[in-house]
């Protein structure tokens, strides 16, 4: 069998589809870079936005007319394959293989199966499945937790994925043992709402740290960088913030979604705290991290949103100061209460205030990597950058940054770079030694890296 997998959505998929990676290349399959030299395509879909759900459709009805033409199996995994919506779609576009989230061990029953083979269920032989270590990677993904207990208005997460579980920390130290052998420097740990990592159903589990002692013991591992995605103000708790600060390897990163400034909004999204509590978590971070970077998730035009609601998002982006930010437009997804119970606000209007959003979080962008300029950030770089002659990689804190190659640092790794120039996206900088001398660049670099580096205006 030749494979190919194609990923779409968060970080979550990106695990799962390695893991259902994994079991294909167990099965015997060859796993190949495009559909047309596959004989097995398996589409992993999200659902959160429309957007996504619009892609999976196009996709698949590309795929059905290849199928017409030739022997091909079609698969469809993941979020949206786990709702009535995704399994319209997959029996309108003739999908032979649909596995929800909870699943995807299935998949070499469903290759065996001579009809239609769909799996549904959430089971719990995927929490103790570890996959082994992707090969030659320096960052990799660990999930610690499948599913999620809230029920914010506007999301389609609780359906999609389940209801939270959090994996034993054997298994996940396990893990992480796996992939420190394997050389892994990075590791982020997932889950939708890893501050409740411990307290399935409100319920603390036995044997299972809270999230913070996790951070300790996953810190202490010996790997170099710890990161984690996502944290729902609800559930944070200061210790994080505490655990974060004594604990070296864990990056000073925090990603803590707000979803909007106006209590009002926040009350209809059914998230569970107000303005002020999330601003009180803001300062016991800032106040343990004065370094850290912050960023957030922020939802514009959600049912009733006034203008004054909007400008209380605007409000706190400043109060708070993000370094940056993922910001939607509302998408009404059936099955969700906000979808059955509220009217959406004209498109225009969500747009226009995307748009005032954007330029308000460039302009704290710009500001907040200013402070790095002139100052040495530990980098992991990936391999080559678009320009000739350089590296791509990112910092502790989630910057992607450009340097040009240098003698003695040629390819990936965890290396120095004093930052020479910011923009609201990018850093640019050149690596440095121990002893924070420059490195030389590679002879035959020299003329172009000098241009690449040159320092783009701030927008
Ligand atoms: N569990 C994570 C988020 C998962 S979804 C958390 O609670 O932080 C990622 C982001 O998608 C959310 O933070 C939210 O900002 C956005 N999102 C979810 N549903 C959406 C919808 N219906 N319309 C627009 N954005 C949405
Ligand atoms: Fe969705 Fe809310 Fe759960 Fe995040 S916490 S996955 S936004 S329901
Ligand atoms: Fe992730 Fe999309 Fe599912 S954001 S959790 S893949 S709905």
């Amino acid at each position: 069998m030749r494979a190919h997998l194609i990923t779409h959505g968060c970080q979550m998929n990106e695990y799962d589809s390695h893991l259902v990676q994994s079991q294909l290349v167990s099965l015997g399959a060859d796993m190949v870079g495009s559909v047309d030299e596959a004989d097995f395509v398996l589409v992993n879909t999200c659902a959160v936005r429309g957007k996504p759900v619009d892609k999976v459709r196009s996709l698949l009805g590309e795929l059905r007319i290849q199928k017409s033409r030739r022997k091909l199996v079609v698969g469809m995994m993941g979020c949206l394959a786990q709702l009535e919506e995704g399994q319209q779609i997959a029996r309108k576009f003739e999908v032979d293989v649909l596995l929800g989230p909870g699943s995807l061990l299935d998949i070499g029953a469903a290759l065996e199966s001579n009809e239609r083979f769909w799996g549904l269920q959430f089971k719990d032989e995927l929490h103790d499945h570890i996959p082994p270590a992707p090969q030659g990677k320096l960052q990799a993904h660990l999930t610690i937790m499948r599913g999620c207990d809230h029920h914010c208005t506007y999301c389609i997460v609780p359906t999609t994925r389940g209801p939270q579980v959090s994996r034993h920390p054997d298994q996940i130290m396990r893990e992480l043992d796996s992939l420190l052998a394997a050389g892994v420097q990075e590791v982020t740990l997932l889950g939708q709402n890893v501050n409740a990592y411990g307290f399935d159903a409100g319920a603390k589990l036995a044997g299972h740290p809270s999230f913070a002692d996790l951070l300790r013991q996953v810190g202490s591992s010996g790997i170099r960088r710890v990161k984690f995605t996502t944290s729902h103000p609800m559930n944070f708790t200061e210790d994080v913030a505490v655990a974060m600060a004594e604990t070296p390897a864990v990056c000073d990163f925090v990603h803590l979604p707000v979803q909007s400034g106006s209590d009002a909004v926040l009350r209809r999204m059914a998230r569970e705290y107000t303005r002020e509590k999330y601003l009180t978590h803001i300062g016991q971070i800032k106040r343990h991290l004065p370094d850290a970077v912050l960023a957030t998730d922020i939802i514009v035009g959600f049912p009733g949103e006034t203008e004054a609601d909007f400008q209380d998002t605007l409000s706190l982006y400043d109060e708070v100061g993000y370094d940056s930010a993922y910001m939607f437009i509302y998408s009404p997804r059936p099955g969700t209460p906000s979808y059955k119970h509220f009217q959406d606000l004209p498109r225009e209007v969500k747009t226009e205030r995307l748009q005032r959003l954007i330029v308000r979080q460039k302009d704290w962008s710009a500001r907040r990597n200013a402070r790095f300029q002139g100052t040495v950030q530990e980098v992991l770089l990936r391999g080559d950058a678009h320009t000739a002659g350089s590296l791509e990689g990112h910092t502790r804190g989630n910057h992607p940054i450009v340097v040009p190659r240098a003698i003695g640092a040629a390819g990936a790794g965890l290396y120095q770079a004093r930052v020479t120039a910011t923009t609201p996206h990018m850093l640019y900088g050149e690596l440095v030694g121990a002893d924070g001398q420059t490195l030389p660049l590679m002879p035959n670099l020299e003329p172009a890296a000098a241009g690449m580096i040159n320092p783009l205006p701030m927008v």
